[in-house]
Order: C-alpha cells, then structure tokens, then sequence
C-alpha cells in the first residue's frame, strides 16, 4: 500500500456550468490550500489542507507551490496514427485522407512502427496534459494491440479499438466486414477492461463502412453491450449529401446508427457539425453523445458546430471535447478550448437566439468541465475519472499559469501576481488566459495513478 499526499492550489468540478447560467462558480470547486491524497493510484480524500490532512496523521506530503492542480484533462476523439501527419496544407477532408492520411495509416501494419508511433503518442499526450483519450486506430491488428500495450505500460486510461473501414479506402488498407468482426471480438477478449483499458467497437464512419461492416459492429456491440462504439457523425455536408444515396432507408445520418443498434450509453460520434435539430434531439434521448473537436472542424474547414444548441437544456446532448489529430492540428486540450472558444463566437455573429448564444460562450468553467468532469460524462467514465472525487483515479495536471508566450506572464498579473490565484474567480480568469492565449508550455507536471508521468524539461 502506497499512500502520499499532495499538498497545492486546486480546481476541479461537480457539476456541469451549462446548468448554472450566471452563476457557473457554482458548478466548481476551488481549495487555495488543498490536500489530495492517493492511495495505490487512487484518490482517498480530497478538500481544504487542514481539514484532510487532520485525518492523516503521519501522511507523506508533497508540497507544490505557486500552481493550479486540475484533474487530467480527457481528449474524446483522436487518431493515434495520425501524430506524425499533424498540420497537411491545404485540403478538405476526403481529399486529405487520401493524400495524407491512408497512405500513413498503412505503415501501421508494421508493429515496429507502431510501437514507436505509440509511444511517441503518449509522450505527446502527456505533454499536452491529457491523461485518458478515447483513440482511434487502424486497420490493423498489430497497431491496436501496440496502442493499449503502451497505454498499460504507461498506466493510463484508455479507450480503443480496431478501425473498421471498407468503402473509400486504398487496397491493402480496407478490412472486409467479416475481418472486422473477428479481429475486433478477438481485440475485446484480450484488452477490454484489463487494467485501464476499454475497447471502443470502432466503424470509422458509416461512410465509410459499407451496410456489411456496419451490420458487424452491431453483432460486436449485441454480443458485448458493455463495449464502447466510436466513429464519426455529419462531419461534412459533402459526407451528409452522400448518405442519402448510401443509406436510402436512413432518414438522416444519426438513422443510420440508430437502424444498426449503436446509438445509447458510451457512444460517441465524432464532430456532428451538421446535425439537425431532430438528430440532436434523438441523441439526446438515447443517451448518445457527440465529440466536438473544433481544431479540426476549422482546420479541415468542415463546419462551425453548434454548441449553444447540443447544451439546450431542454435536449441536453452529452458532450466530450477532441483533439481529432490530425484533423486538428494541435493535440493540446487548452488549444482545442482556444478553437472552441472561437467557433461559439462565429455562430454567434449569425445568430439572434440570445439563449443559444449564451450557451455558445465558453468560459473556463465551461471548457475545462468539458476537457475533465464533462469529458468524462460524454464517454460515460466519469464514475472512474474526472475529478477529485474520492474513489477516482489519481489523474491529475499540474499548470504553471504563466507558462506559455512571452506575453502571457504580463497578462495573467492583471489577474493575480505570480499567477497564483486567491480565489475561484481569479483562478477561472487565470484559466481563461491559459485557454486562449497559453499553450503547452503551461503544462508542468501530468500525473497518471498517482505516477507522475511527465515532468516539464526544465523543472524540478
Ligand atoms: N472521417 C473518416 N475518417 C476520418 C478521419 O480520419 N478524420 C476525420 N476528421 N474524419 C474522418
Ligand atoms: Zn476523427
């Protein structure tokens, strides 16, 4: 039994900031001087220092000073194969992934490479501050299995899967329906809930799936209910347009996924920047949830996602946020908050709904519920991470609130000197900050179960 305690300045959540209109401190909490403690990788208590720390005599305590401790923050929806091909000029999505993506994608049938690709992932990853991610993968077998070997090398949470493609897809890299079906039960046997693992049932997109693999993944998903389904959802108008035709029964596209049993708890489709306010509706009610991922959106030049609308409260829609790499060109959650951010302030200028355009406005106590607590709402894992909450996991990211462009130290001393917050309030104006004028430089130190697994080059 290993028991520590952390003694710093923390912020988590224990409610969602959407609910709290006007008054979304409430939805945060806030210990100046905190004490968490960890025991075997897990969170035995958490609140004020003198308080806790009354209840553990004798504890071993590690005091950081002048940083803000957040729980690790959670990336819903990226491509592990496709770190090295981050930031391709110039291109829309199908063309992208014919010019750039495949063609990379297609190395990973190599397990040298993707060993390498997979621990250059997590080192990214952990750089980034982002302790657990719901991963795509590739075709084949050999990379999926390096992804969650790193993973339970590494100790972190992490939710996977075999990608099932066989429409649009170069020879050599389509997967037939039936190779589907028997590498991903194959895959779920060996990885689904072994240490921190979770196995992500993953047709890339029904666009990209022909009726076949798409009656597979149901099959996978009837004979494993507990697995989780991952894939992509009207992405683009030019994918939208095309389902019409390949899915002539399916009213629109979220029918598609509804006609072969995916849509419910734990499912998660990527982007929904074209969804209709009756697929919203329904996703809704099922209890689907969809990724926002607004680096990409913008990147790939897809669309603005409405997100005053998913968090209507009258069809609340359950939402993580996603890097999408390489779609999006930044694997950075604060960068993905800065994009966000943006996106919510262009629907906004054509919009003239004043309650969904207050919903559109991301705060800090808005975006980082969404990248921790609310992330892991989205991907139903927030009994396992997200937050203090004894119980949890010890994921935490230790942020230096003056690390980033020369210029931000300067504009954080407006908020608090030496960047150190006093209060709830100072510390969301300092996390705002760090979202749209910070980057990875403010990440010091990331913790997965109670392991610090990066430290940043320089510290101590
Ligand atoms: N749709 C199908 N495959 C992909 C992918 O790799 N990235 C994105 N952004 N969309 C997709
Ligand atoms: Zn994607």
């Amino acid at each position: 039994m290993t028991e520590f305690g952390i003694r710093a300045s923390f912020l988590d959540f224990i409610d969602d900031p959407w609910r709290h209109v006007g008054r979304e401190s409430e939805a945060a909490r806030f210990h100046a001087d905190g004490l968490l403690v960890v025991e075997d990788g897990r969170i035995i208590d958490f609140g004020a220092h003198d308080e806790v720390a009354a209840r553990h005599a004798g504890l071993a305590v590690t005091t950081i000073s002048d940083r803000l401790v957040l729980p690790g923050f959670i990336d819903g929806h990226v491509h592990f194969p496709q770190t090295r091909v981050i930031g391709a000029f110039g291109e829309h999505l199908l063309p992208w992934l014919e010019k750039w993506v495949f063609p990379e994608e297609i190395k990973f049938s190599d397990r040298a490479y993707a060993r390498e690709a997979a621990g250059r992932f997590f080192d990214s990853l952990v750089a980034s501050g982002t302790t657990t991610c719901q991963a795509f993968t590739t075709t084949a077998s050999a990379a999926t299995e390096e992804l969650f070997d790193e993973a339970a090398r590494r100790n972190m949470r992490l939710i996977a899967g075999l990608t099932g493609i066989d429409r649009l897809a170069p020879d050599g890299y389509s997967l037939s329906a039936e190779n589907f079906y028997r590498d991903s039960k194959r895959l779920i046997e060996r990885y689904h809930r072994q240490g921190r693992g979770l196995y992500a049932i993953t047709p890339r997109n029904a666009h990209v799936c022909t009726p076949d693999t798409m009656a597979a993944a149901e099959r996978l998903k009837r004979e494993h209910p507990d697995c989780w389904v991952n894939t992509h959802l009207a992405e683009t108008t030019g994918e939208c347009e095309d389902m019409r035709e390949l899915y002539p029964d399916s009213a629109d596209y979220v029918a598609v996924y509804e006609k072969y049993g995916l849509v419910g708890p734990k499912f998660s489709g990527g982007h929904g920047v074209w969804l209709s306010d009756d697929e919203f509706d329904r996703l809704s009610a099922g209890g689907g949830a969809i990724t926002f991922c607004p680096c990409s959106n913008l990147f790939l030049g897809s669309g603005l996602f409405r997100l005053g609308r998913a968090t209507d409260p009258a069809h609340r829609v359950r939402l993580s946020f996603g890097s999408d790499v390489g779609g999006g060109n930044r694997l950075s959650m604060l960068n993905v908050l800065d994009e966000a951010y943006k996106v919510g302030m262009m629907n906004n200028g054509m919009l003239d709904d004043p309650a969904e355009a207050e919903r559109n406005k991301l705060s800090a106590y808005r975006g980082f519920w969404s990248i921790t607590l609310g992330g892991a709402e989205g991907l139903y894992i927030d009994d396992l991470v997200g937050n203090f909450a004894p119980g949890k996991e010890a994921d935490f990211v230790v942020l230096d609130c003056n690390g980033g462009p020369q210029a931000l130290r300067w504009r954080q001393s407006l908020i608090a000197q030496n960047g150190t917050p006093a209060t709830l309030e100072q510390a969301a104006d300092l996390l705002f900050g760090l979202m749209v004028a910070g980057d990875d430089r403010a990440i010091e130190q990331t913790w997965a179960m109670g392991r610090q697994v990066y430290l940043r080059p320089g510290s101590t």
